[in-house]
């Protein structure tokens, strides 16, 4: 197969793990149907068509056989925008399609995509422009889920709920969901994608040990609603992993130039909260990525954690997590204290 950049892939034969079922936690999202793995993948970073093309299909293949079965896109994964879904589709066309049904497949819109008025936002327009160009990229008929990405306090939400209403109820999408919505737009879409007949079926919100501010009020609107949530950037990035304590490692996120980790995040009381984080997981027989990744799972609330890789040694190590999601009284008051810092509430490092 020769792709648009005029190098030429094999599809290889790629057989998965007979046990892969055996070894992934699978969480009800809310109060619907529908399960998804304790763990999932998101291709933000490292699918892009800049990226080695067999890393990106070590990476997913990787996922599947350890029972992760939900994997996040979004119009603008990249770069290029829209290269992630390509590389995905590609992906699923030649290895994957026959285990399509076996996986839970999202992508969003909400952010910038295309140039001028319709390529950005929450308009009708741009929702239902976007799905279709995702479609095509994917190469699927359908999405399992679609997520507004952003709020848009420009368009009325009645209008944003109604497009994502539409999606569904055109079989483009099976569910619908919400990402970064504040608690109280977030019961706003609920309530009126209820009176259209759909649920929302999910909120994908940034959640880390550093990030905590779904704990104010969100986490609790979503339970009381039924609706699932998916926490992104639990790592932090990265950051969380320990690995930018003694410097920036080569090829690591923070040194890459479209990076969206800043440097002025890795300040010296932050990574030295870490490194006492550290000892902590080393006492659990941890790693601190792996303790990092379980605090988030740890909350019954949040049905599923959203980790970014760039091997598949890391999905390996990181989906050990899920084994180990409990925290005695002890631990939690140990990280509480070292985590004791008001700024660590906002809703960005
Ligand atoms: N809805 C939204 O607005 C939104 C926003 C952001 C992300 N997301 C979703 O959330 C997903 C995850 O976000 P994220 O990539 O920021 O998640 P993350 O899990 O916080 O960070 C992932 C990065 O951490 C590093 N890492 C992972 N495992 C490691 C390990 N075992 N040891 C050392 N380093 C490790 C890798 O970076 P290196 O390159 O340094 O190895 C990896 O790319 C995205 O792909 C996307 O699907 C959604």
């Amino acid at each position: 197969m020769t792709t648009e950049n005029g190098i030429t892939e094999q599809p290889e034969i790629y057989t998965p793990n007979n046990n892969r079922y055996s070894q992934m936690k699978y969480n009800r999202c809310g109060k619907s149907g529908i399960f998804l793995p304790a763990m999932s993948l998101g291709l933000w970073h490292n699918f892009g068509e800049m990226d080695s093309f067999s890393n990106a299909k070590k990476m997913i293949f990787k996922s599947f056989d350890l029972g992760i079965t939900h994997f996040d896109l979004a119009n603008n994964y990249g770069p290029p925008y829209g290269s992630a879904e390509k590389t995905f589709g590609k992906i699923l066309t030649n290895e994957l399609k026959s285990h399509r049904d076996e996986l839970l497949i999202s992508t969003k819109a909400g952010y910038d995509m295309w140039p001028g008025p319709y390529g950005n936002n929450g308009s009708r327009k741009y929702l239902i422009a976007s799905l279709d160009q995702s479609l095509k990229r994917l190469n699927c008929d359908y999405v399992d889920l679609f997520y507004h990405h952003r709020p848009d306090s420009e368009t009325p939400i009645e209008e944003t709920a109604g497009a994502l209403a539409d999606i569904v109820h055109q079989g483009k999408a099976l569910y619908v969901g919400i990402s970064n919505y504040n608690a109280e737009d977030t019961l706003k879409m609920i309530r009126i994608l209820k009176h259209q007949g759909v649920h929302c079926l999910i909120h994908q919100a940034k959640y880390s040990m550093l990030v905590r501010w779904v704990e104010k009020d969100l986490l609790n609107t979503l339970d009381n609603e039924g609706v699932g949530c998916i926490a992104f950037s639990p790592l932090a990035e990265g950051i969380l992993s320990g690995k930018y304590n003694n410097g920036l490692p080569n090829n690591s996120r923070a040194t890459k130039s479209d990076s969206h980790l800043k440097h002025e995040w890795l300040f010296n009381e932050r990574l030295e909260k870490i490194s006492r984080l550290s000892d902590i997981a080393c006492e659990r027989g941890q790693t601190m990525t792996q303790m990092a990744l379980s605090w988030v799972i740890r909350d019954s609330r949040v049905t599923s954690v959203l980790i970014g890789a760039s091997s598949a040694s890391q999905i390996e190590e990181n989906v050990k997590a899920v084994q180990q999601s409990t925290f005695s009284d002890l631990e939690t008051d140990l990280i509480e204290s070292i985590l004791d810092n008001k700024t660590e509430f906002l809703r960005n490092l």
